[in-house]
């Protein structure tokens, strides 16, 4: 989440619908023509006021988190976003009070690291769609501390870390996420989306990628990051108008070119990281040569072709699938990604699709490599850039890599 790293795109409002009223210094984005419990929330405020009741949440103090995560020490930052990085701490599982490193329940502390209106507004969106929403694949958040200037969130640990570490993290080529994994990561995070697109909660999720994808210990997918979430439209408005804002390589093109959002912008995206799961590429690799930066159009022509699907496979899957199953995710990736928002299924039917092919036997082809390939060790590695990821591998070491892709990009 955040505005200050490269994947995020923003575009000029002047198109969007958007009103003046609400595209000032700040860039507040508007729900055309009905309010939510997000978008009603004045610009100015930023008290506890704006925070919508929630039973389920604790307010911390800063303190508490300070001790929770013995200082923001450097050396517990599980990962570094747009929006802040992000903290390993513990606290007590009852008392949710600070607690000593090994006791009690691990948390992830995200801090807001930047100034102005966006990321208190996305650290709201946060608190309030995550402090109402519940489900068995969206990461629970446990509270937050909103004290002076300080923002932050308070999650449960997820222990695998995000989908973007198994999938493009150095060492990975030898500790490949397997294919049998690889689709449980997708039907897990097809359920999210699904569920949040349902009838009684009509959430667009609009920042759908691999690395707000987050996997506990059995490979569980649950859906993080809800700062750019948006109450779907209401009544009979066939969208919701917005400033443009995503990730490159991700957002729907006519959500791009219009500012027009849908729940179908969302399926293009789970298309894209569907495409990442059984290409193992990046959605936007600009270290690829030319003509294969943008996996999108890379791929498309060979999705719905048996014999030329080889070419776009990710090689660290061979063995582990069988061409039919690998066709018809491919086929459902490319449905996702129909240039027409119209032709592509909705994400319950998605659910459905991905179902059926894990309860078909033919699926897998083979468990034993699976597991092997399964099996991880230590990689260590230098983190390089800007931002970084840090997760404990099995040895319980930390292992860093560096993300090429992660910088946002204003237009
Ligand atoms: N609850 C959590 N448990 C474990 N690790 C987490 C948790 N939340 C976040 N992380 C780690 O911290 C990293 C940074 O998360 P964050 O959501 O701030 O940024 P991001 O999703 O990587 O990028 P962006 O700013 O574009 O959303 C994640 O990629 C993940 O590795
Ligand atoms: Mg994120």
């Amino acid at each position: 989440m955040g505005n200050c790293f490269g994947t995020r795109i923003t575009v000029s409002p002047s198109h969007t619908g958007v009103t003046s009223k609400y595209v000032s210094t700040d860039g507040n984005d508007v729900l055309s023509g009905s309010s939510s419990k997000v978008e009603s929330v004045p610009p100015t405020p930023r008290s506890e006021g704006e925070i919508l009741l929630s039973p389920n949440l604790k307010s911390f103090s800063f303190n508490e988190l300070k001790m929770a995560t013995r200082n923001f020490r450097p050396d517990s930052v599980l990962g570094e976003g747009g929006f802040g990085s992000v903290f390993k701490g513990w606290i007590d599982e009852n008392a949710f009070t600070a607690t000593k490193p090994g006791s009690g329940i691990v948390i992830a502390v995200k801090r807001l690291n930047q100034e102005g209106f966006q990321g208190h507004k996305e650290w709201l969106a946060e608190v309030n769609y995550l402090g109402q929403l519940s489900h068995p694949n969206l990461v629970r958040l446990i509270g937050y501390c909103l004290e002076d200037e300080h923002r932050l969130l308070v999650y449960e640990f997820m222990p695998r870390g995000s989908l973007e570490n198994h999938l493009f993290r150095r060492g990975s080529y030898i500790q490949s996420l397997a294919w049998s994994f690889r689709m449980k990561v997708a039907l897990g995070a097809a359920k999210g989306l699904a569920f949040l697109h349902g009838a009684e909660t009509k959430v667009i999720y609009r920042d759908f990628k691999t690395s707000n994808i987050l996997l506990d210990s059995e490979y569980n997918a649950k859906l993080s990051d809800f700062g750019l979430a948006r109450d779907g439209p209401t009544g009979d408005k066939s969208h919701v108008s917005t400033r443009v804002m995503g990730t490159y390589g991700y957002a729907a093109p006519e959500y791009v070119a219009t500012g027009h959002l849908t729940a179908r912008s969302d399926v293009y995206s789970f298309g894209v990281v569907l495409l990442e799961l059984l290409s193992g590429r990046r959605a936007i690799d600009k270290n690829r040569p030319p003509g294969e930066h943008n996996l999108v159009e890379w791929a498309k022509p060979y999705l719905n072709s048996k014999r030329r699907i080889f070419n776009i496979l990710d090689a660290r899957l061979e063995g582990q699938y069988s061409i039919n199953s690998a066709q018809k995710v491919a086929n459902l990736a490319l449905q996702c990604l129909s240039a027409e928002a119209k032709f592509r299924p909705t994400m319950a039917e998605v659910v459905t699709a991905l179902e059926q092919l894990q309860g078909s036997k033919e699926s897998t082809r083979n468990a034993k490599d699976e597991r092997n390939s399964e099996r991880r060790t230590h990689s260590s590695t230098v983190p390089r850039q800007r931002k970084r990821n840090t997760h404990e591998d099995s040895n319980g070491k930390a292992a860093s890599y560096p993300r090429p892709s992660a910088s946002p990009l204003y237009e």
